[in-house]
């Protein structure tokens, strides 16, 4: 952590080990660098009762925000949105300390984890309700848009800053409160833009961050707390589900952004180099580790080996490694469980007929190599399941309702991208993949302005775009009578 230049970024780090501070360290949870295994320090975690002091603290911070002005909440949001840039090289080497993900990936998470804290300065402003034409010649009708309340959000390790802006930038901007759970593996770089917004002049407890060693605990307190009016989560299906469930007891406003199996799909008219440069995009950000990450590709027999060749050719120059080391693309999966099923996958579609191209070579530690899949069948389950890891299984097909079939073959509705230059098929592809988000002729969809999310089993609710600041507002409803 010594090449940390802004030292305040560092502030959730505990004290040295001889301190009274680390004497229980049933009370740290340590964070280790996944690409060497070595520790970078520990923070200390919060105890129950402390999570119910923080919502409590929230709740009395958020009845004063809410009174605030729209443009003194912009202010403020502007200001937090620069030191994050300010901030840039130091936050993206945090990242990749600890989540893994090179260094040119981190410095693209702070600036992209930015503008979400730019966009919602700027809808802070917009938050517009209606007049509506009445029904009686005596009734006035509006309707304005109030904060939720206490909003709460937990979010994953693969985007250990993006996922905390996208949900808390929103949150404030609308007026609300916010107590977050970052994930355990990745604690630090959360604390440092929390730490940064403190310092943009956000109240300390209108924004906080609760860790605990068990993650359940600090869901069951969030779901199950009578304060709480909001919960945002980020990760697995299964996760969501159990969430979800718990929420209902108190009937809270919820957003759900889960797994998904995003496909791939190359038509026999696709500009094949554009295609394949998608592929890398899409399938290996992040070492494969993103839920809207192409999962399984679908290639039209038509252009099928020129795709593969090409695609193969493009995947053998990724480079391996720790993501501090120059040239690095794809840097070592989060841990061994993740690594585990990567494998898992692997063999299981070897075993039943796959065949590997590319990649599938042992690699110590938590690497995985890049690698590519053929004579891959619908029923495996590397399709079926999210791979989170950087493996390509590939699918031929005939045609195009072979295709839109097996692509809408499962309970995930997140991401899907398709390649094409008939403008026809192009937008009956679109309107028949039951997904939230499509990308055509684009790998690469994730940004500020535009609606992220999905359906199905993937979830509900929108961040980013003008939608996502509604996920924290309420609409009330003003009838006035009695007008002569
Ligand atoms: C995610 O994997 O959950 C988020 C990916 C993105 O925002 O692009």
């Amino acid at each position: 952590m010594e090449m940390i230049k802004n030292r305040s970024l560092l502030s959730a780090l505990c004290e040295p080990a001889n301190s009274a501070h680390t004497a229980n360290l049933a009370a740290n949870l340590a964070v280790t660098n996944p690409a060497t295994g070595e520790e970078l320090g520990c923070i200390s975690t919060d105890s129950e009762a402390d999570i119910y002091a923080a919502i409590e603290r929230s709740a009395v911070a958020q009845k004063s925000w809410q009174k605030t002005s729209a443009k003194e909440r912009a202010t403020i949001l502007h200001r937090w949105y620069q030191l994050l840039m300010d901030n840039q090289a130091d936050l993206a080497r945090i990242i990749t300390l600890e989540q893994g993900k090179p260094l040119a990936e981190a410095e693209g998470e702070v600036a992209y984890g930015a503008s979400f804290i730019e966009w919602f300065a700027e809808e802070a402003k917009r938050t517009y309700g209606d007049t509506i034409p009445g029904h009686t010649r005596d009734r006035r009708l509006m309707t304005i848009k109030q904060p939720v309340g206490v909003a709460t959000a937990i979010t994953p390790w693969n985007f250990p800053i993006a996922m905390i802006t996208r949900k808390a930038a929103p949150a404030l901007a609308a007026g609300c409160s916010f107590v977050g759970k970052p994930a355990n593996q990745t604690p630090l770089s959360a604390y440092a833009v929390v730490e940064l917004a403190y310092q943009a002049g956000v109240p300390k407890e209108l924004l906080q961050l609760v860790i605990h060693n068990s993650p359940e605990v600090v869901g069951q307190i969030f779901c199950k707390n009578e304060i709480v009016r909001k919960l945002s989560f980020t990760g697995s299906t299964r996760v969501g589900r159990i969430l979800t469930a718990q929420c209902a007891e108190t009937v809270k406003r919820v957003s759900m952004e889960l797994g998904g199996n995003a496909p791939f799909i190359v038509f026999d008219d696709a500009d094949i180099d554009t295609a394949v440069a998608g592929a890398i995009a899409s399938k290996f950000r992040n070492a494969g580790q993103t839920c809207i990450c192409a999962n399984r590709f679908y290639i039209h027999d038509a252009v099928y080996d020129q795709f593969i060749d090409k695609f193969c050719a493009a995947v053998v120059q990724l480079k391996v490694g720790n993501g501090l080391e120059p040239g690095v693309t794809i840097g070592p999966l989060i841990n061994h469980a993740a690594k585990n099923k990567v494998l898992r996958l692997i063999e299981a579609a070897v075993a039943e007929g796959a065949r590997i191209v590319t990649g599938g070579n042992h690699r110590d530690g938590l690497f995985v190599e890049p690698t590519v899949l053929t004579d891959v069948s619908q029923t495996m389950g590397i399709v079926r399941e999210e791979i989170f890891g950087p493996v390509a299984p590939v699918i031929r097909f005939s045609t195009d309702e072979e295709l839109i079939t097996m692509a809408n073959d499962t309970i995930y509705g997140l991401a899907a991208y398709f390649y094409s230059r008939d403008i026809g098929r192009i937008w009956t592809v679109a309107e028949a993949l039951e997904y939230g988000m499509v990308g055509i002729n684009e790998g690469s969809i994730s940004t500020d302005v535009a609606p992220f999310g999905g359906i199905k089993q993937s979830g509900f609710g929108r961040e980013g775009a003008k939608e996502g600041i509604d996920e924290y507002l309420e609409v009330k409803y003003l009838c006035f009578g009695g007008i002569r």
